[in-house]
Protein backbone atom coordinates (compact mmCIF):
# COMPACT_ATOMS: atom_id res chain seq x y z
CA UNK A 1 0.00 0.00 0.00
CA UNK A 2 1.42 3.41 -0.75
CA UNK A 3 2.46 5.45 2.71
CA UNK A 4 1.15 8.23 3.32
CA UNK A 5 3.11 11.35 4.01
CA UNK A 6 1.57 13.35 6.75
CA UNK A 7 3.40 14.89 9.70
CA UNK A 8 0.27 14.37 12.13
CA UNK A 9 0.25 10.97 11.21
CA UNK A 10 1.77 9.35 14.33
CA UNK A 11 1.70 5.62 13.53
CA UNK A 12 0.46 4.43 10.40
CA UNK A 13 0.87 1.56 7.68
CA UNK A 14 4.11 1.45 7.67
CA UNK A 15 4.74 0.20 11.75
CA UNK A 16 1.64 -2.15 11.51
CA UNK A 17 0.89 -1.06 15.25
CA UNK A 18 -2.41 -2.21 16.76
CA UNK A 19 -4.24 0.87 15.87
CA UNK A 20 -3.72 3.97 13.86
CA UNK A 21 -2.98 7.83 15.66
CA UNK A 22 -3.16 10.73 13.78
CA UNK A 23 -2.53 13.83 15.74
CA UNK A 24 -5.03 16.66 16.64
CA UNK A 25 -2.60 19.15 18.04
CA UNK A 26 0.52 18.71 20.71
CA UNK A 27 -2.09 17.53 23.08
CA UNK A 28 -3.90 15.21 21.44
CA UNK A 29 -3.75 12.37 19.06
CA UNK A 30 -7.33 10.11 18.02
CA UNK A 31 -6.89 6.39 17.89
CA UNK A 32 -8.63 4.56 15.60
CA UNK A 33 -8.74 0.56 15.08
CA UNK A 34 -11.57 -1.96 13.72
CA UNK A 35 -11.65 -5.78 14.40
CA UNK A 36 -14.88 -8.10 13.40
CA UNK A 37 -15.18 -12.24 13.99
CA UNK A 38 -17.03 -14.86 13.14
CA UNK A 39 -18.69 -16.44 16.02
CA UNK A 40 -16.21 -18.40 18.54
CA UNK A 41 -18.29 -19.35 21.13
CA UNK A 42 -22.36 -20.92 21.03
CA UNK A 43 -23.65 -18.16 22.78
CA UNK A 44 -24.66 -15.26 21.20
CA UNK A 45 -24.85 -12.83 24.16
CA UNK A 46 -21.45 -13.73 25.05
CA UNK A 47 -19.69 -13.43 21.29
CA UNK A 48 -20.90 -10.25 21.44
CA UNK A 49 -19.08 -9.09 24.20
CA UNK A 50 -16.03 -11.21 23.19
CA UNK A 51 -16.21 -9.10 19.62
CA UNK A 52 -16.90 -5.67 21.59
CA UNK A 53 -13.64 -6.51 24.36
CA UNK A 54 -11.61 -7.50 21.12
CA UNK A 55 -12.12 -4.44 19.02
CA UNK A 56 -11.02 -2.06 21.89
CA UNK A 57 -8.24 -4.01 22.84
CA UNK A 58 -6.09 -2.23 20.08
CA UNK A 59 -6.94 0.95 21.81
CA UNK A 60 -5.91 0.32 25.54
CA UNK A 61 -2.73 -1.79 23.89
CA UNK A 62 -1.26 1.69 22.74
CA UNK A 63 -2.54 3.40 25.96
CA UNK A 64 -5.66 5.42 24.73
CA UNK A 65 -9.12 5.96 25.91
CA UNK A 66 -11.55 4.62 23.97
CA UNK A 67 -14.51 7.35 23.69
CA UNK A 68 -16.64 5.91 20.88
CA UNK A 69 -17.29 3.11 18.53
CA UNK A 70 -19.41 1.84 15.39
CA UNK A 71 -21.12 -1.49 15.00
CA UNK A 72 -20.19 -3.42 11.87
CA UNK A 73 -22.27 -6.51 11.02
CA UNK A 74 -22.18 -8.93 8.78
CA UNK A 75 -25.71 -11.30 9.47
CA UNK A 76 -26.97 -14.75 7.61
CA UNK A 77 -31.40 -13.29 7.70
CA UNK A 78 -32.33 -15.71 5.39
CA UNK A 79 -31.56 -18.91 8.07
CA UNK A 80 -30.83 -17.21 11.00
CA UNK A 81 -33.48 -15.26 13.47
CA UNK A 82 -32.78 -11.48 13.84
CA UNK A 83 -32.98 -12.07 17.87
CA UNK A 84 -29.90 -14.08 17.15
CA UNK A 85 -28.38 -10.70 15.99
CA UNK A 86 -29.97 -8.46 19.00
CA UNK A 87 -28.16 -10.74 21.68
CA UNK A 88 -24.86 -10.21 19.73
CA UNK A 89 -25.37 -6.33 19.73
CA UNK A 90 -27.03 -6.44 22.99
CA UNK A 91 -23.73 -8.14 24.41
CA UNK A 92 -21.24 -5.22 22.17
CA UNK A 93 -23.54 -2.51 23.72
CA UNK A 94 -22.69 -4.02 27.53
CA UNK A 95 -19.10 -4.16 26.95
CA UNK A 96 -19.17 -0.47 25.44
CA UNK A 97 -20.83 0.45 28.74
CA UNK A 98 -18.69 -1.10 30.93
CA UNK A 99 -16.06 0.57 28.91
CA UNK A 100 -17.81 4.40 28.87
CA UNK A 101 -17.34 4.12 25.14
CA UNK A 102 -20.40 5.60 23.27
CA UNK A 103 -21.91 3.41 20.51
CA UNK A 104 -22.61 6.12 17.95
CA UNK A 105 -23.77 4.27 14.86
CA UNK A 106 -22.64 1.29 12.54
CA UNK A 107 -23.09 -0.80 9.19
CA UNK A 108 -24.65 -3.92 8.38
CA UNK A 109 -25.12 -6.06 5.28
CA UNK A 110 -26.29 -9.30 4.38
CA UNK A 111 -23.95 -12.50 4.58
CA UNK A 112 -23.87 -16.13 4.37
CA UNK A 113 -21.50 -16.13 6.95
CA UNK A 114 -22.19 -14.75 10.88
CA UNK A 115 -19.63 -12.18 11.31
CA UNK A 116 -19.40 -9.30 14.31
CA UNK A 117 -16.93 -6.10 15.62
CA UNK A 118 -16.72 -2.03 15.63
CA UNK A 119 -14.52 0.46 15.02
CA UNK A 120 -13.49 2.24 17.88
CA UNK A 121 -11.74 5.63 18.03
CA UNK A 122 -9.86 6.85 21.27
CA UNK A 123 -7.68 9.57 21.95
CA UNK A 124 -4.22 9.85 23.69
CA UNK A 125 -1.68 12.47 24.29
CA UNK A 126 1.12 12.59 21.76
CA UNK A 127 3.58 12.16 23.73
CA UNK A 128 1.98 9.06 26.14
CA UNK A 129 1.38 7.23 23.16
CA UNK A 130 2.63 3.34 23.91
CA UNK A 131 3.39 0.83 20.96
CA UNK A 132 4.98 -2.26 19.99
CA UNK A 133 8.22 -0.19 20.32
CA UNK A 134 10.32 0.64 22.62
CA UNK A 135 11.25 -2.31 24.74
CA UNK A 136 14.71 -1.88 26.64
CA UNK A 137 17.47 -4.40 27.68
CA UNK A 138 16.54 -5.05 31.17
CA UNK A 139 13.08 -5.05 31.08
CA UNK A 140 10.66 -7.94 31.99
CA UNK A 141 8.12 -8.59 30.15
CA UNK A 142 4.34 -9.22 31.50
CA UNK A 143 1.65 -11.37 29.63
CA UNK A 144 -2.05 -10.25 31.45
CA UNK A 145 -4.60 -13.14 29.64
CA UNK A 146 -3.79 -17.00 29.57
CA UNK A 147 -3.10 -18.44 25.92
CA UNK A 148 -5.39 -21.06 24.10
CA UNK A 149 -8.33 -18.97 23.63
CA UNK A 150 -8.00 -20.82 19.72
CA UNK A 151 -6.93 -24.17 20.57
CA UNK A 152 -9.98 -24.30 23.42
CA UNK A 153 -12.81 -22.53 20.79
CA UNK A 154 -11.54 -25.56 18.29
CA UNK A 155 -12.17 -28.20 20.75
CA UNK A 156 -15.54 -26.16 21.19
CA UNK A 157 -16.26 -26.49 17.65
CA UNK A 158 -15.08 -30.11 17.79
CA UNK A 159 -17.68 -30.50 20.01
CA UNK A 160 -15.10 -31.88 22.74
CA UNK A 161 -15.09 -29.03 24.87
CA UNK A 162 -16.58 -29.28 28.63
CA UNK A 163 -18.76 -26.56 29.80
CA UNK A 164 -16.19 -25.76 32.65
CA UNK A 165 -13.30 -24.78 29.43
CA UNK A 166 -15.99 -22.90 28.08
CA UNK A 167 -16.43 -20.68 30.76
CA UNK A 168 -12.86 -20.32 31.21
CA UNK A 169 -12.12 -18.70 28.11
CA UNK A 170 -15.49 -16.74 27.98
CA UNK A 171 -14.60 -14.74 31.53
CA UNK A 172 -10.92 -14.22 29.69
CA UNK A 173 -12.58 -13.07 26.19
CA UNK A 174 -14.85 -10.67 27.97
CA UNK A 175 -12.58 -9.02 29.90
CA UNK A 176 -11.45 -5.55 29.18
CA UNK A 177 -7.56 -4.50 28.58
CA UNK A 178 -9.03 -1.34 30.26
CA UNK A 179 -7.62 -1.79 34.14
CA UNK A 180 -4.21 -3.63 32.89
CA UNK A 181 -3.77 -0.98 30.28
CA UNK A 182 -4.42 1.83 32.83
CA UNK A 183 -2.06 0.52 35.41
CA UNK A 184 0.65 -0.44 32.81
CA UNK A 185 0.72 3.44 32.11
CA UNK A 186 0.99 4.38 35.72
CA UNK A 187 4.14 1.82 35.98
CA UNK A 188 5.94 3.19 33.35
CA UNK A 189 5.54 0.75 30.42
CA UNK A 190 8.37 1.25 27.36
CA UNK A 191 6.47 -0.91 24.89
CA UNK A 192 3.20 -3.01 24.41
CA UNK A 193 0.77 -4.74 22.08
CA UNK A 194 -2.51 -6.88 22.64
CA UNK A 195 -2.00 -10.74 21.85
CA UNK A 196 -4.27 -11.47 18.76
CA UNK A 197 -4.24 -13.46 15.66
CA UNK A 198 -0.52 -14.23 15.17
CA UNK A 199 -0.18 -15.46 18.91
CA UNK A 200 2.47 -14.98 21.55
CA UNK A 201 5.26 -15.30 19.82
CA UNK A 202 4.45 -14.06 16.45
CA UNK A 203 3.49 -10.33 18.29
CA UNK A 204 6.05 -10.82 20.80
CA UNK A 205 8.27 -10.80 17.36
CA UNK A 206 6.35 -7.84 15.92
CA UNK A 207 8.07 -6.20 18.99
CA UNK A 208 11.75 -6.59 18.63
CA UNK A 209 11.85 -7.41 14.75
CA UNK A 210 14.72 -4.86 13.25
CA UNK A 211 15.29 -3.35 16.68
CA UNK A 212 18.25 -3.15 18.74
CA UNK A 213 16.88 -5.80 21.62
CA UNK A 214 16.37 -9.58 21.77
CA UNK A 215 13.79 -11.69 24.12
CA UNK A 216 14.20 -14.63 26.24
CA UNK A 217 11.03 -16.19 26.86
CA UNK A 218 10.66 -18.82 29.92
CA UNK A 219 8.23 -21.70 29.10
CA UNK A 220 7.40 -22.91 32.68
CA UNK A 221 6.42 -19.21 33.54
CA UNK A 222 3.72 -19.16 30.43
CA UNK A 223 0.37 -19.25 31.51
CA UNK A 224 -2.33 -21.51 29.66
CA UNK A 225 -5.76 -22.65 29.96
CA UNK A 226 -5.55 -25.98 32.05
CA UNK A 227 -7.18 -27.72 28.73
CA UNK A 228 -5.27 -26.12 25.72
CA UNK A 229 -2.28 -28.72 26.18
CA UNK A 230 -4.33 -31.81 26.13
CA UNK A 231 -6.66 -30.44 22.91
CA UNK A 232 -3.56 -29.14 21.16
CA UNK A 233 -1.92 -33.01 21.63
CA UNK A 234 -5.59 -34.03 20.48
CA UNK A 235 -5.00 -32.13 17.31
CA UNK A 236 -7.38 -29.07 17.79
CA UNK A 237 -5.30 -26.57 16.49
CA UNK A 238 -6.79 -23.42 14.37
CA UNK A 239 -5.64 -23.85 10.88
CA UNK A 240 -3.71 -19.94 11.23
CA UNK A 241 -1.40 -21.37 14.16
CA UNK A 242 1.09 -23.55 11.62
CA UNK A 243 1.16 -20.21 9.51
CA UNK A 244 1.98 -18.14 12.37
CA UNK A 245 4.96 -20.69 13.11
CA UNK A 246 6.51 -20.70 9.74
CA UNK A 247 6.45 -16.89 9.39
CA UNK A 248 8.08 -16.44 12.24
CA UNK A 249 10.74 -19.73 13.30
CA UNK A 250 13.59 -17.75 11.69
CA UNK A 251 13.32 -15.20 14.47
CA UNK A 252 13.11 -18.24 17.56
CA UNK A 253 15.83 -19.94 18.82
CA UNK A 254 15.82 -22.95 21.02
CA UNK A 255 17.89 -23.24 24.42
CA UNK A 256 15.44 -25.61 25.76
CA UNK A 257 13.46 -28.35 23.61
CA UNK A 258 9.77 -27.90 23.45
CA UNK A 259 7.34 -30.32 21.69
CA UNK A 260 4.66 -29.72 19.38
CA UNK A 261 1.76 -29.33 21.69
CA UNK A 262 3.55 -26.43 23.82
CA UNK A 263 4.52 -24.88 20.14
CA UNK A 264 0.91 -24.83 19.05
CA UNK A 265 0.02 -22.56 22.11
CA UNK A 266 2.91 -20.42 22.10
CA UNK A 267 1.72 -19.46 18.05
CA UNK A 268 -2.21 -20.14 18.62
CA UNK A 269 -4.21 -17.15 17.77
CA UNK A 270 -5.63 -15.65 20.63
CA UNK A 271 -9.26 -13.80 20.49
CA UNK A 272 -8.90 -10.84 23.15
CA UNK A 273 -6.34 -12.00 23.91
CA UNK A 274 -4.11 -10.36 27.25
CA UNK A 275 -1.77 -7.59 26.74
CA UNK A 276 2.09 -7.96 26.12
CA UNK A 277 3.73 -5.34 28.43
CA UNK A 278 7.88 -4.13 28.07
CA UNK A 279 8.54 -2.46 31.54
CA UNK A 280 11.71 -1.47 33.63
CA UNK A 281 12.81 -4.35 35.30
CA UNK A 282 13.32 -2.99 38.77
CA UNK A 283 9.23 -2.29 38.81
CA UNK A 284 8.47 -5.67 37.10
CA UNK A 285 7.96 -7.48 40.16
CA UNK A 286 5.82 -4.63 42.09
CA UNK A 287 3.81 -3.99 38.44
CA UNK A 288 3.24 -7.87 39.09
CA UNK A 289 1.77 -7.47 42.20
CA UNK A 290 -0.54 -4.66 41.67
CA UNK A 291 -1.81 -6.46 38.47
CA UNK A 292 -2.89 -9.59 40.86
CA UNK A 293 -4.33 -6.86 43.21
CA UNK A 294 -6.46 -5.55 41.22
CA UNK A 295 -7.69 -9.27 39.95
CA UNK A 296 -5.92 -9.72 36.85
CA UNK A 297 -4.64 -12.79 38.67
CA UNK A 298 -3.25 -14.99 35.66
CA UNK A 299 -0.74 -12.48 34.98
CA UNK A 300 3.18 -13.52 35.00
CA UNK A 301 6.08 -12.08 34.14
CA UNK A 302 7.02 -14.26 31.07
CA UNK A 303 10.37 -13.26 30.25
CA UNK A 304 12.75 -9.97 29.59
CA UNK A 305 14.24 -8.02 27.14
CA UNK A 306 18.03 -8.78 26.55
CA UNK A 307 20.65 -7.16 24.70
CA UNK A 308 22.35 -10.16 22.72
CA UNK A 309 20.62 -11.60 20.23
CA UNK A 310 19.22 -8.95 18.64
CA UNK A 311 15.95 -9.04 17.13
CA UNK A 312 15.57 -12.63 17.97
CA UNK A 313 13.40 -13.95 20.53
CA UNK A 314 15.30 -17.32 22.89
CA UNK A 315 12.84 -20.00 24.51
CA UNK A 316 14.32 -20.93 27.79
CA UNK A 317 12.92 -23.58 30.53
CO1 LIG B 1 -3.65 -5.53 18.38
CO1 LIG C 1 -6.80 -5.42 15.76
CO1 LIG D 1 -24.35 7.09 5.89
Amino acid sequence: MPLVDDPNLLVGLERGDDAGVYKLNDDLAIIQTIDFITPIVDDPYTFGQIAAANALSDVYAMGGKPLTAMNVVCFPIQNQDISVLGEIMRGGWEKLREAEVALVGGHSIEDPELKYGLSVTGVVHPAKMVTKEGAKTGDKLILTKPLGTGIVSTAIKGGVAGEEAVAQIAASMTTLNKLASELMQEAGVHACTDITGFGLLGHACGMIEDSPVGIEIHIAAIPFFPEAKGFARMGLVPGGTQRNREFRLNMIEQAYEIGDDIWNILFDPQTSGGLLISIPGHRGEEFLQNLHRNGIKDAAIIGEVVGEPKGRIIIRE
